[in-house]
């Protein structure tokens, strides 16, 4: 039996330092949408399909690596915008390649367009994927694809 199969319907979804702001932070770079906002889409998206969420915001990099430890063995995925944490944080890479649900990296901003110290995340390496300058859809897209994924997996069987 793999890994995947005993893991629940379940997606943690974490929002990095700053997060808190969207709506007034830098607007014409991350765009007019509120965190509570994107929130609201992503838990009506995971409950029309049966999956829980649990979503946190936080802007402290040892809350974030708290709960990738305390789901990372139960959730089906992970979805992480790491903020300003993409670009140097070891520990929160160490704490995705540490745990078993696979995570997805997303970035409202098209990060690879910007200023040079933003053109490299510590993050990808360990990420299944990346989605970045697709605004607050690359968490809606990064959702549903880890909702295919694990209902693609179908029932556990002894195999
Ligand atoms: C961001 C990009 C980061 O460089 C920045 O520090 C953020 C947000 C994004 O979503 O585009 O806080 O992760």
């Amino acid at each position: 039996m793999s890994d995947s199969i005993v893991r629940r319907r379940l997606i943690l979804v974490l929002h990095g330092p700053n997060l808190n702001l969207l709506g007034r932070r830098e607007p014409g770079i991350y765009g007019s949408t509120t965190l509570d906002e994107i929130d609201q889409r992503l838990t009506d998206l995971a409950s029309a399909r049966g999956f829980e969420i649990v979503i946190s915001q936080s802007n402290y990099e040892g809350a974030l690596v708290d709960q990738i430890q305390r789901y990372g063995w139960v959730a089906s995925g992970i979805i992480i915008n790491p903020g300003a944490l993409t670009h140097y944080s070891i520990a929160l890479r160490d704490a995705i390649a540490a745990v078993p649900s696979p995570a997805i990296e997303v970035h409202l901003s098209n990060i690879a367009a910007r200023e040079p110290f933003r053109h490299h995340s510590v993050i990808s390496a360990v990420a299944g994927g990346t989605i970045a300058g697709l605004g607050s859809a690359g968490y809606e897209l990064s959702l549903r694809y880890l909702m295919d994924a694990i209902d693609a997996e179908g029932e556990p069987t002894d195999e």
